[in-house]
C-alpha cells in the first residue's frame, strides 16, 4: 500500500488533473484506490461527478470521525470528500492537527493498493497534514516562467516535514503538465527541470489536452470521457510510471 500525495503550493498547475486521472488509471490497471480531496475548493470531489457533501474529511479532521463513515464507493474508486468548512482547518487550535490525517489512515491502509491525497494550492496545515499523513509526493510542474523557483521552495517543505514529522516521505517525482513540445520557452524549462532534478522528472510528459478540461467539467475522468485522447494516453504512461516507481521503491 501506498499513500501519494499531490502537491504543489502554486495554484493551477494540473494537481486535482492529476489526481482525478491517476486514480482512474490505477483502478483500471486492477488496483484498489481510494482519492481523499483534502481542498476545501473541492474540485477533485466535483470532477468525479459529486457536489460538495455533508460527510466529507472535515469531519474527520476536525472532529475525528471514522474515516470509514466518509467514504463514497464509485464504480470504479473510493473516495473521501471535501467540503468548504475545511478551510476552517488551517484555524483550528488542535495541538498535533497535522497528525490527524495520518492517524486516520492507519485504520484503513491495509484495505487499498493506492491512496491519493489532492492537496490546495497552500503551504497551510491541510498540505503538512497530507505529506504527514504520506509515503510518496508528486509535484506537477507546469512550464512557466518562475515555476522552477517555486519548486525549490516547495522542495524546502518537504525536506521540514520529512525531518519534523514523517521520516518515511520521499519524492517520487515531479510530472510536467501541460507540456507543448513546440514552445521554446517549454524546451528550455524542461531542460532546465532535468538539469536540476535529473531521474525526479517523469518521463510521461502530460500535454495540453482540452479533453482534459472537458472531462472535469462534466464529472468523468479521462478514460470516461475520451479513451482515445492524448490525455487519456499521457496519464495511462504516467500511472505505468507511477507503479513501476513504487514498486521499485517498495522492493528496496
Ligand atoms: N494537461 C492539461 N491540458 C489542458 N487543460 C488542463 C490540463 N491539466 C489541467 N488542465 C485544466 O487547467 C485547470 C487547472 O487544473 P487543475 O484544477 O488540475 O489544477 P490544480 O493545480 O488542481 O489547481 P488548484 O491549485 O486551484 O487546486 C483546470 O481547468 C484543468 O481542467
Ligand atoms: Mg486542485
Amino acid at each position: 500500500m501506498s499513500v501519494i500525495s499531490v502537491a504543489n503550493h502554486k495554484g493551477g498547475v494540473g494537481k486535482t488533473t492529476t489526481t482525478v486521472n491517476l486514480a482512474a488509471g490505477l483502478a483500471q490497471m486492477g488496483n484498489k484506490v481510494l482519492m481523499i480531496d483534502l481542498d476545501p475548493q473541492a474540485n477533485a470531489t466535483c470532477s468525479v461527478g459529486l457536489s460538495k457533501q455533508d460527510t466529507s474529511i472535515f469531519q474527520v479532521l476536525m472532529f475525528q470521525d471514522d474515516i470509514r463513515k466518509c467514504i463514497q464507493q464509485l464504480e470504479q474508486i473510493d473516495i473521501v470528500p471535501s467540503s468548504i468548512h475545511l478551510a476552517g482547518f488551517e484555524k483550528n487550535n488542535e495541538v498535533g492537527k497535522e497528525f490527524i490525517l495520518q492517524e486516520s489512515l492507519s485504520d484503513i491502509q491495509t484495505e487499498y493498493d493506492y491512496i491519493l491525497i489532492d492537496c490546495p494550492p497552500s503551504l497551510g496545515a491541510l498540505t503538512v497534514s497530507a505529506l504527514t499523513a504520506s509515503d510518496y509526493v508528486v509535484i506537477p510542474l507546469q512550464p512557466e516562467f518562475l515555476a522552477l523557483q517555486g519548486m525549490t521552495e516547495f522542495i524546502k517543505i518537504l525536506r521540514t516535514v520529512k525531518t519534523r514529522m514523517n521520516t518515511s516521505l520521499e519524492l517520487l517525482g515531479i510530472v510536467v503538465t501541460q507540456y507543448d513540445g513546440r514552445k521554446v520557452l517549454h524546451q528550455e524549462i524542461l531542460q532546465h527541470a532535468l538539469g536540476k532534478y535529473g531521474d525526479m522528472i517523469f518521463d510521461t510528459r502530460i500535454r495540453g489536452n482540452i479533453s482534459l478540461a472537458e472531462a472535469q467539467s462534466m464529472g468523468k475522468d479521462i478514460f470516461q470521457y475520451d479513451a482515445s485522447s492524448r490525455g487519456a494516453e499521457d496519464y495511462r504512461g504516467l500511472t505505468e510510471e507511477i507503479i513501476k516507481r513504487t514498486r521499485e521503491l517498495v522492493s528496496g
